[in-house]
């Protein structure tokens, strides 16, 4: 049966205190929407709807950056989450098969959840509501179940004490058949005590056209919703000792997990070997028998079989580092390949640049890549030696076993096998300083150099 998802994340979320809309807060360095959405994404939906208010530019472009095939639809005025799930009609028009309702604020369901939800579906349910017992039920709306069916759910707010006293509560995700769906909800009032369009009620509403609605139950920690700055920060430390979790079981040494921070997307190889203290942005990838030393920084990069980085080095969006390349401490790459064996060792930026196979970059290298207003690139050939603080002025070409002179400004290019010295000459005056210096001290000492 082809699925779509439906995921709801037009609220502001007042209590994050915050302009940003909820769902743009980061957790794994994505936006939080992104988790519920791969979650979903892993039952391969025909289409994806997110339904977006506050900040709908916003969370557009950064829905649109994840897969521009996503349909954005915007729910202008907040008035339930009934209502939110109408916005997604047009953009499901002419599709045929079931829709999973999804919040954006609720990132830790897992894709077997939703598996055994789409099973009951097919088993014959109707309207499949997931459920799950609540250590403190709070504010949760109830399922009133009987005889393994789900006969309603209420809200908090609308419950009676009896129905308060239940313990299974709604976590807001649904599946049904999309029109079903999208009719069922045409039927949906706001008298109630919110004076809300409830996605709840299509469970009733359904029920008095004689179909069938069923609860499946998962762990209260996937139900998981944020609403405040504290619950986020819980969410990160449940993300990231997942993320931790999974990089071990995986294969990978992790000196001291807890001190490691991945993101969403991290792709961490088998005999991967991370040290203490390193921090994962988004948008890398580490092979096999890599080693990423102490305090470094990596995102939007590639680290290919047993390269080695750090420790403290910084590895910004595009740098792409071949295998057995090494970058050492003090080091900051951007948008720029270190090919086969090159070694950047020490203190040194290289910034939009290529650097051969086999080259060595002395310490203090910088490519002086921007000039105020335009980028330029640096090419640097295969076995190619540049001498410790050499500034490569872009755009300049390094040819291949070419050298450059330590201290050496390079403002042209250097053909292969070359030697280019570029700096100033050094003088040496006999005895200069000693003179200097006496003067100096002998006018210190008679007080003359008082301001
Ligand atoms: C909802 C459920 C409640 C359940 C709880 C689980 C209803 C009526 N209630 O309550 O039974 O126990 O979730 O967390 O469904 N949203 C919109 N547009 C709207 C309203 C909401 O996009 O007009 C989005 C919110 O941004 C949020 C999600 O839907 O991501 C849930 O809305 P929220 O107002 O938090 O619902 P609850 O009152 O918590
Ligand atoms: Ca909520």
């Amino acid at each position: 049966m082809p699925t779509s998802l439906i995921i709801l994340a037009a609220g502001q979320g007042t209590r994050m205190q915050s302009d940003l809309p909820k769902v743009l807060h980061e957790l794994g360095s994505a936006p939080l929407f992104a988790h519920a959405l791969a979650s979903g994404r892993a039952l391969e939906p025909e289409r994806v709807v997110l339904v977006a208010g506050h900040g709908f530019d916003d969370v557009q472009r950064a829905a649109l950056a994840i897969d521009n095939e996503i349909a954005v639809v915007e729910q202008a005025d907040q008035k339930g989450t009934a209502h939110a799930v109408a916005q997604a009609k047009a953009a499901l028009e002419g599709f045929d098969g079931d829709a999973m309702v999804l919040y954006g604020d609720t990132p830790f369901i897992r894709p077997e959840t939703l598996d055994a939800m789409l099973a009951a579906r097919a088993a014959g349910a109707d309207v499949v509501v997931l459920g799950f017992e609540a250590a403190d039920p709070g504010r949760y709306g109830r399922l009133v179940v009987e005889g393994g069916a789900l006969l309603r759910i209420v809200e908090f707010k609308d419950a009676t004490e009896a129905e308060r006293a239940i313990s299974l509560c709604n976590s807001g995700v649904v599946a049904a058949d999309a029109s079903t769906l999208f009719s069922l909800i045409e039927e949906v009032g706001n008298a109630n005590a919110s004076g809300e369009y409830y996605l709840t009620d299509i469970v009733e509403i359904a029920r008095a056209r004689g179909l069938s609605a069923a609860t499946v139950s998962c762990d209260e920690a996937e139900t998981l919703g944020i609403n405040t700055r504290a619950e986020l920060a819980r969410a990160e430390a449940l993300f990231q000792a997942h993320k931790r979790a999974e990089a071990l079981e995986n294969g990978v040494t992790l000196v001291a997990p807890e001190t490691v921070y991945f993101a969403q997307d991290t792709w961490v190889g088998r005999d991967a070997v991370i040290e203490p203290n390193v921090v994962f942005g988004p948008g890398v990838t580490v092979e096999t028998g890599a080693r990423i030393r102490a305090f470094s920084h990596l995102e939007g990069c590639h680290v290919s079989r047993d390269a080695q980085v750090g420790p403290f080095a910084r590895l910004r969006p595009g740098a792409e580092l071949a295998e057995g390349a090494k970058v050492g401490n003090f080091v900051e790459i951007k948008n720029a390949e270190i090919a086969e064996g090159a070694k950047v060792n020490h203190l040194t930026y290289i910034g939009d640049a290529f650097v051969g196979a086999g080259a060595n970059i002395g310490a203090g290298t910088i490519t002086c890549n921007y000039d105020g207003v335009f980028k330029h690139h640096t090419h640097i050939g295969a076995r190619a030696f540049i001498g410790s603080d050499t500034m490569l002025v872009a755009p300049v070409q390094i040819g291949d076993d070419a050298m450059t002179a330590t201290g050496s400004v390079v403002t042209r290019d250097v053909p292969d096998g070359a030697m280019a010295i570029g700096r100033a000459r050094l003088e040496i005056k006999e005895g200069l300083w000693r003179r200097m210096y006496e003067k100096m001290k002998a006018a210190k000492k008679s007080g003359k150099n008082r301001a």
